[in-house]
């Protein structure tokens, strides 16, 4: 293939604000929680360095500190003017590499993710948010002219540092879409009451950037396409907020987001239980509303072929792409180099957003292991003065991420798999509903495995003495875990094998292509994501299914744009629940009746028509092998769920780390 080869509208340059983009590629902003003192770091030099090394011709940062009140918000303090140094290195980093930098404005004004409310909250009308019933204080006129004056001067102070523009995050249930809603603006002054007023606030504040910093700062605006409320802003309501805002043509470019800070969360991320591309029917749309301004088309974009099209129909100039330039930011070079192939995919999974969302640490992604460091983009492990043997037992995630490094590292690496093809457990989330994306982890490692030189052994279990007799300098031991069986369940039960975990009953259920009568019960002390594609699994192959827990209610683990869209499937698709409650195990149930015992007040609910009994519960590491193997004098590193069960994220992390030996 050619250089732009099959990609030639995506690889045309394009101008903004007298500036040359040097293709149309741009990264979204992505909250990265990699500033948490409010300056400058190292890891936000690279994560923004790195997109521009791959290629995106134009990136935008997370939220800054524009203005005072964000003084305790771990974003960059750009209003407290005291790190121009490192704002500057920023810039430069990014520049340099020939890609636009563009600071982020947001608000998130009366909108909040996690539990407890915000007594800072600022908002158009002292109306609850949505998720966190959180009211806002609503600004006065005087202080919203004094806002846009401080982002402004905020804005000058970033284009003096190098910055090539900001973009204004006005959708996404923020502060400014707050303004724009009908559903959270209810004032009566200039800055409410009609379109005029409620696009006021967003229309002067481009004019105020516009006064400070001229008609060479590329200014770009995030707007609601559907936030998918009713009495809000659907994508007719977006049209005419888009027409009022580019009357004036005085904004470079525009992009469209789904979803609020409301029931609606799930659309500001879409994941990989709807369509891809799941907003380009409203893109297509506004771009009549724009009065010629150049369109962005953004979400679950992810495929070259895919953004070429939009391009090559004239249905955008520009692609925005958050998470898939997040699992591989040398994306845009890949696709320009005829290397797609080579692409690692996002699986539009969300664990990104649980890591900063829910933990509060920087983002982290499943299929990119290196986000933040100086060498992520294409990043290809160096090679080793001091090869060794290393022999990699277990061919998941885990296990093959190590295979990979090790080998491009130049060890000689040979991986011992159990199964006949790598991915292990993943394979099975794969067959889930939702699952599709998740072949592109080992798809992508089984290729660079063979691509570095290991060699893969796979279709038998390994003993201790088949490793041992490679006689391996190191063994990377990424044997997976085991669900522990639940307390009610009678071990004599256990051994005649009709009430088995959930990753073993799923290899016999998924071929049924007929619906069976009867009732499946899934015992839940799992509460991660897989679970619940799980049981929509089941539910399409059994009458009834009904989930039983002992928590308050299902999914609790899973972030919240992921849980909506698993609570919203689960009721949709009638799956019932019954919380706060254990399975009291009776003879009953060998007949179809189960019992289930309310675990305050003992009430029993029993579930009739019992067809299939399976649990979920929490997993033990399978590290038998680690004993006999340290005992012979070999050096063991345990990764993934042999080492500590839990998610994909950390399976990647872990067996990449053990491979490129960090
Ligand atoms: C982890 C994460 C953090 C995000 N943070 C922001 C943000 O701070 N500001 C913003 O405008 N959008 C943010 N977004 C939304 C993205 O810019 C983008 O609109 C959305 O992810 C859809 O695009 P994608 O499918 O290419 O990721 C975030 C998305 C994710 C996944």
């Amino acid at each position: 293939m050619t250089e732009n080869g099959d990609f030639a509208a995506l690889f045309t340059p394009f101008a903004l604000a007298g500036k040359t983009l040097r293709n149309r590629i741009a990264h979204a902003s992505m909250s990265t929680l990699s500033t948490p003192l409010g300056r400058v770091t190292e890891r936000e030099i690279n994560y923004h360095a790195s997109r521009a090394e791959g290629g995106a011709a134009l990136s935008v940062t997370e939220p800054l500190g524009m203005m005072r009140h964000q003084a305790g918000l771990p974003r960059l303090q750009v209003w407290r003017r005291d790190d121009a140094d490192g704002l500057k290195r920023l810039a430069d980093a990014v520049e340099g590499r020939d890609c636009r930098l563009l600071g982020q404005i947001q608000d998130a004004g009366r909108g909040r993710h996690f539990p407890g409310r915000n007594p800072e909250a600022i908002g158009a009308s002292a109306l609850p948010d949505d998720l966190s019933w959180t009211v806002p204080r609503a600004l006065t006129a005087a202080e919203i002219r004094a806002l846009i004056a401080e982002i402004a001067e905020s804005a000058a102070y970033l284009q003096a540092c190098g910055f090539s523009g900001v973009e204004i995050s006005g959708g996404h249930g923020h502060l400014f879409h707050q303004f724009l809603s009908p559903h959270s603006n209810r004032r009566d002054d200039e800055y409410g009451g009609d379109w005029d007023g409620r696009t006021r606030i967003v229309a002067e504040l481009v004019a105020a950037l516009r006064d400070a910093c001229g008609t060479d700062f590329i200014v770009g605006l995030k707007l609601p396409g559907d936030d998918g409320m009713a009495g809000s802003i659907g994508p007719a309501e977006a049209a005419v907020i888009a027409d009022h805002l580019t009357r004036a043509r005085n904004v470079d470019y525009v992009c469209f987001a789904g979803g609020a800070h409301a029931r609606t969360l799930e659309m500001h991320t879409p994941d990989r239980h709807g369509p891809p591309m799941p907003y380009m029917h409203f893109i297509k749309e506004l771009q009549s509303s724009l009065n010629g301004v150049p369109l962005m088309a953004l979400g679950r974009i992810t495929d070259p072929a895919e953004a070429d099209g939009i391009l090559a129909r004239g249905e955008a100039q520009l692609i925005g792409m958050g998470r898939t330039l997040l699992a591989d930011p040398a994306w845009p070079e890949k696709a320009r180099t005829g290397r797609s192939w080579d692409i690692r995919y996002c699986l539009s999974c969300n664990t990104c957003w649980g890591t900063i969302v829910q933990q509060r640490q920087p983002v982290a992604c499943v299929n990119n292991p290196r986000v933040g460091l100086a060498d992520e983009a294409d990043y290809w492990p160096e090679r080793t003065d001091d090869p060794k043997r290393i022999t990699v037992v277990g061919a998941g995630i885990a296990g093959m991420e190590a295979a990979w490094t090790a080998a491009a590292r130049g060890h000689r690496v040979t991986v011992l798999g159990a199964s006949e093809e790598p991915g292990g457990k993943a394979r099975l989330r794969e067959q889930l509903p939702g699952g599709e994306t998740v072949s592109s982890i080992y798809d992508y490692q089984t290729a660079a495995a063979e691509r570095a030189g290991a060699t893969l052994v796979l279709g038998r279990r390994a003993t201790a003495d088949d490793i041992i007799a490679l006689n391996p300098h190191r063994v990377i031991l990424a044997t997976g875990s085991t669900m522990i069986p639940p307390d009610w369940l009678p071990p004599d039960v256990q051994a005649e094998g009709w009430v088995r975990d959930l990753r073993d009953t799923l290899p016999d259920i998924l071929p049924i292509t007929a619906r069976q009568p009867g009732t499946a019960v899934l015992y839940d002390t799992d509460h991660t994501e897989a679970t619940y594609a799980a049981a929509e699994a089941l539910n399409a192959r059994f009458a009834r299914t009904v989930i039983v827990t002992p928590r308050d209610a299902i999914a609790t683990d899973v972030p919240m744009v992921t849980r909506q869209g698993i609570l919203r499937r689960a009721a949709e698709q009638r799956i019932e629940t019954v919380t706060l409650a254990e399975v009291r195990w009776t003879d009953a149930a060998a007949e179809g009746r189960l019992e289930c015992v309310n675990i305050y007040n003992g009430d029993v609910t029993v579930i009739e028509d019992l067809a299939l009994l399976t649990y979920a519960t929490p997993r033990a590491p399978d590290d038998a092998l680690a004993g006999p193997l340290r005992n012979a004098g070999i050096d063991v590193v345990t990764v993934g769920d042999a080492r500590a069960p839990q998610e994909m994220l950390f399976a990647t992390a872990s067996g990449h780390a053990a491979g490129v030996g960090e």
